[in-house]
């Protein structure tokens, strides 16, 4: 079995070595190597060890000093030493009656990731000064659970008040999500700050759509600092939620205006979604991601992909493109789900470290869908967001399949 590395960091670090240089004042007095070299002069009379001294703590002080370093998934041991199961106790009911709700909030994070690192700005709705990311194409009529986040976040703050920031809430939620649907746990890094800002132009332009080919989406999580592995093992979060017939009716009837259904569809998955997304109609339907195990946490994501069942252009890609280095890593992934989990959970790790403030930037947001102080000027529609005016479990028809 040939393993699957995930552990190249270096894009990561290379953002936080810049945002390093750029911004903080901890680098004190080495934060440039002009101002290492005048040190140098200036100190031409002391023992050339002090000089070394200054700029091996520079080096140190640098390092891990990415924001990520500081997160840690005991950040909250002392003052809000439950969290892990407050959040688990509010997902694990919702789940009862919305079982989605596991893959819906997987997702929130991830889209909130990809937008200005991982600071809960999806969370923040249209007010006076912010211009929410939840109108953004790829969240509009589409994220789910941003009232369960409100939920969780209230139980939090009863325990534990302003404390613990709505970015890692969102974390938090994920890591759980996949644990009740059956899939790998983690140590989730925890200490991550709240944004003051959201940015939906961001949201529209690094959030990839269904309809990318294996290139665009290298590239969209390169962005990011995530690479190949990265992107072929978090795809597998398709592994549980669903998908509207708008994501994915471009295969089904007029494929790249071939006139012709996407040649890499399954034909007999073909049937299934045409007569589940009429050509012309609204999209608005639903089916699974996975159409063989839908709410569980499995491989079967990749074994689907062998088989051309695929449900978005996106998923398939990452097999049917030929010659790609990413075949190999989804049969890697269909032979051992352990393997499988092992990335997810690195990739997942990685991905929940994205451009994070952490010590006094940002804030804890008191409400996660405003930023502190603002809720009144809000011209919102409250609490309940855009995104989340849907009040059912389950938006429009789940195909049996
Ligand atoms: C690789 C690029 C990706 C694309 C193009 C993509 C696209 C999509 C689309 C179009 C949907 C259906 C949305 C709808 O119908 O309203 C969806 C659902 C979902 N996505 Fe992705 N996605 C990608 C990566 C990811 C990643 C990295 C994760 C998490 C780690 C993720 C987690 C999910 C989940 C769990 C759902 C189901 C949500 C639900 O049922 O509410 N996706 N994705």
């Amino acid at each position: 079995m040939k393993h699957v590395a995930v552990s190249q960091h270096e894009f990561v670090d290379m953002r936080y070595w810049s945002a390093y240089f750029k911004g903080t004042t901890s680098a004190g007095s080495c934060t440039s190597n002009k101002l290492i070299i005048q040190n140098r002069k200036m100190m031409s009379s002391l023992p050339l060890t002090v000089a070394a001294l200054c700029c091996v703590v520079f080096v140190l002080g640098a390092l891990p000093f990415s924001s990520d370093a500081q997160l840690d998934p005991s950040f909250y041991k002392d003052n809000c030493s439950n969290v892990h199961s407050i959040v688990r106790e509010v997902i694990r009911n919702v789940s009862k009656s919305d079982p989605r709700i596991l893959a819906s909030l997987i997702r929130l994070h991830f889209h909130d990731c990809f937008v200005q690192g991982c600071d809960a700005s999806i969370l923040l709705n249209d007010t006076s000064t912010i211009v929410s990311e939840q109108s953004a194409g790829p969240n509009n009529n589409s994220i789910r659970g941003l009232d369960v986040v409100n939920q969780i976040k209230t139980a939090v703050e009863n325990a534990c008040p302003g404390i613990v920031s709505c970015a890692d809430i969102l974390a938090l939620a994920a890591e759980i999500s996949s644990v009740l649907a059956h899939g790998p746990d983690w140590k989730v890094p925890l200490g991550r700050r709240d944004s003051l800002t959201a940015n939906r132009t961001l949201a529209n332009q690094n959030l990839p759509p269904p309809t990318f080919n294996l290139t665009q989406l290298k590239s969209a999580f390169a962005n990011q600092g995530l690479n190949t592995t990265d992107l072929v093992a978090l795809s597998g979060a398709h592994t549980i939620g669903r998908a509207k017939c708008s994501t994915f009716i471009g295969r089904l009837y007029n494929f790249s205006n071939t006139g012709n259904p996407d040649p890499t569809l399954n034909t007999t998955l073909l049937q299934t979604l045409q007569a589940l997304c009429p050509n012309g109609g609204p999209g608005t339907n639903l089916t699974n991601l996975d159409l063989t195990t839908p709410d569980t946490f499995d491989n079967n994501y990749y074994s689907n992909l062998q088989s051309q069942n695929g449900l978005l252009q996106t998923d398939q890609e990452l097999f049917s493109t030929s010659g790609a280095d990413t075949i190999a890593i989804v049969n890697s992934f269909i032979n051992n789900q352990t393997l499988f989990y092992e990335n997810f959970k690195a990739s997942m790790i990685k991905m929940s470290k994205i451009g994070v403030l952490t010590g006094s930037q940002g804030e804890i947001r008191a409400q996660c869908n405003f930023v502190n102080g603002n809720s009144s000027s809000s011209t919102s529609f409250g609490l309940a967001t855009a995104a989340t005016k849907e009040s059912s479990s389950e938006d429009g028809i789940v195909s049996s399949i």
